[in-house]
Order: C-alpha cells, then structure tokens, then sequence
C-alpha cells in the first residue's frame, strides 16, 4: 500500500489539515493517511500548550468516520525524546511491504536539513510539503532542489492551494474571532469550549497557595479539610477527562467559600449585587452558598473565569445539560476522601474516573433518595437535573456512546 504519514501537533487539527490530506491522497494516490501527532515540546508553561490528550482527543473527534483518514500516535506515548527518524524507522521495519510518504508543513520542508538524521527519514519516505498561507513559492523550490542534492529520496509540494489561517491563528482568536468556528470541525469547536482550551488562562502555584490560605482563614477547619479534599479530587477528575487540572482544582478550592457566612450576610449579597434569590433560596439562604461563592471567586478572589464560577454556582444541585467542569466539581464534592456516609461510595469513586455521567446520574439518584426519607429541603433544580440525565443517559445508551 501507498501509505502518507502526516506529522504535526496538530494544536488544534483544523478544516485544512484534512483538505491537505485529502488532496495528498489523491495526487500521489494513496490509501490511507496516518495523522502522526508530535509530543508537546518540554517546557509546559504556556497557555498555548495543552494536553497531549486534548490534542489526541480532537483528532479522533474530527477524524472520525473516515476510512482512510487515521491516527498515528506513538510519539506521545514514547517516552523520552521523540524523533522523527525514530518513527520513521519503525515505521519501515513495520511495513516493509508498502511505500511511505511523509507528509510535513512547507516551513519544515524549508528547515529539514536541520532536522535530526534527515538522511534517515528522507531514505525511508517521500517527503510531501503542504503548502501554507503566504509561503514564498521561490523559497520551497530551492529548498526541495537542495534536499535532492544533499539526501537520497524525493521531495514534492502538494497541490493544495492554501487558503485559510493556521492552528496558532485559531489559538490566538478562538474566543475573538468569531470566523474561526468555520475553520474546524463541529465536534472540534464544541470540545475546545467544553475544556475551556486556548483561555490565556494560566494559574501559577502562587495563586494556589493564596487561595488555599484564603480558605483556611474563611472556613471552618472541618469546611477546610473538605475544601482540600474537593481541590485535590477535582484535579484527579480533570486529569483524567482532559480539562485544565490546575483550573479545576482553583474551582474545588472556592466552591464552599461563601459557606461559612451567615444568612443574613448571603441574602444582602445577592440583593446589592442582583443575584436572583428563588423562593426556597429565601426560605433556606444557605442554598445560596454557590452563588455567593461565585460571587467571592470573581469580586474577591479575582477569578476571572465563567467556567469556574458557573461550576462554582451549580456544585451543589448541578443543572441540567452540565458543563465539563460543572460535572467534575460536582462529582468532587460528593466523593471526595473525607466522604464517608454516602452510600455505593466505592462504587462512585469508580464510576467517577470511568463514565462521568452516570457517575452524575448516580449521585442525583442518591440524592434524591436521601430527600426523600429525610424530608428535607428539596432544591426543585435537583429534580430537574436528575430528569434531564435519565433521558440523556437513555439517548446515549441506546446510540452507545460513552463519554
Ligand atoms: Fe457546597
Ligand atoms: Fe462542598
């Protein structure tokens, strides 16, 4: 088989990545392209860089369904450095029977003498530049006229007339720029907004420890004690479901700030700040906890971030059609170590980490259960949560499709 190898970090894979694919398919007649996604560079720092995973994540969602459209995925599970010519090493000893082509953006076709053991690749694949918006068609040609001079193999340029921005364009513009929705895959712009990727959003352990002192200092020791448990589980949570952990863990740390206050003091803040107060708010103001706690994360903790203060507002009854974060935080509240009276715990801290619905279903049911024989104050939203998850759940099972 003729097979392309298409590298990149693909940060995020874009409507051009599968156009540039598609037409190497059809020009230099191939089978099947592999997506080869590259590890993040070391240095972790910058809110451009996220999970590995969330990149693996949107390949599989925007590839899916494609036949001879797959994905490669090796250099971010290899530990240490990972090399192109190591892939690609593999990669002929693997399909020795079939031809490869390495698929690469035009600006790494111009540096590829620079790569490391270009030799090695270029004697193992036919290196295939994909044009970019902008690229300096003279540049490309010498630098396809000196490859074959310097390396055995052959260098060609795609015929594939670029016409839209990059993946650092959709970083920098994602929440600016409305035109860049056009630019990817549905199912690719509804995960970057779940997982709240590309926000400029960073917290440094510094704003950690200050808002871990804040707490200590505005909470009961044992409201504390459960505060640490929350921050550490949400962390866990979103590591697992791919959400900026550290993100989740400021959202644990403040989601029972305003916990600790007095009624009287909840009420006057909702009223001076236009906060709704639903009836059985008024009759029972600490139900009123979330949102004055989102209130502190966002006027006195200077959280400037709707999902954590959306998570923050619903943690105690969730709502229905619940955001990621909304569903991290308010699982976390309910497992988190210091737990121990709930029922099915085990099986909670299980499902948590395996299938966050119904892990969320189950706490509703359970909840609902408690309400029930103990007559207590029961928030209508619970209801409504629960009910929007019984028939979420039964539309995803019946198509079997598990978050
Ligand atoms: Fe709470
Ligand atoms: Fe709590």
């Amino acid at each position: 088989m003729r097979i392309g190898i298409y590298g990149g970090t693909f940060n995020p894979i874009h409507k051009t990545h599968i156009e540039i694919a598609e037409a190497a398919l059809k020009q230099f007649d191939l089978d099947q392209v592999y997506f080869l996604i590259a590890g993040n560079p070391p240095h972790k720092d910058s809110a451009e860089t996220i999970s590995d995973m969330c990149r693996l994540d949107m390949l599989k969602l925007a590839l899916s369904g494609q036949d001879r459209l797959l994905i490669d995925d090796r250099e971010i599970y290899r530990s240490g450095k990972s090399y192109s010519y190591i892939t690609f090493s593999e990669l002929s000893l693997e399909r020795e029977d079939d031809e490869l082509f390495f698929i690469m953006g035009s600006d790494s076709l111009i540096n590829f003498k620079n790569w490391v053991k270009p030799e090695i690749i270029s004697s193992k694949a036919t290196v295939l530049g994909a044009p970019r918006l902008g690229d300096d068609t003279e540049k490309i040609n010498q630098a396809i006229f000196e490859n074959k001079r310097l390396f055995e193999g052959d260098f060609f340029l795609i015929d594939y007339k670029a016409n839209s921005l990059s993946s650092s364009y959709i970083r920098d513009n994602f929440y600016t720029d409305p035109s860049v929705k056009e630019l990817l895959p549905d199912r690719v712009y509804d995960y970057i907004l779940d997982h709240n990727l590309y926000s400029k959003r960073f917290y440094s352990p510094d704003t950690i420890k200050s808002l871990e002192e804040e707490m200590r200092k505005e909470l009961s020791s044992s409201r504390f004690k459960h505060t640490i448990g929350v921050a550490n589980t949400a962390y866990m949570l979103a590591s697992a479901w791919n959400y900026p952990a550290v993100a989740a863990m400021v959202a644990g740390l403040l989601h029972d700030s305003a916990k600790c206050i007095t009624d009287e003091k909840r009420l006057s803040i909702c009223k001076k700040n236009k906060i709704e107060i639903r009836d059985i708010e008024y009759k029972y103001p600490h139900l009123l906890h979330g949102k004055v706690g989102a209130y502190f994360a966002k006027n006195k903790y200077e959280i400037d971030d709707e999902q954590i203060c959306h998570a923050i507002t619903v943690h105690t009854t969730g709502c229905p059609d619940m955001s990621l974060l909304d569903k991290i935080i308010f699982v976390a509240d309910y497992i988190e170590p210091g737990r121990n009276k709930q029922p099915r715990l085990d099986v909670l801290r299980y499902e948590a980490f395996h299938d966050l619905d119904n892990c969320v279903f189950m706490i509703l049911e359970d909840t609902i259960e408690y309400l029930n024989q103990n007559q207590d104050i029961f928030d209508p939203m619970t209801l409504d949560t629960y009910e929007y998850y019984v028939s979420f759940l039964e539309k995803r099972n019946s198509k079997n499709i598990k978050r």
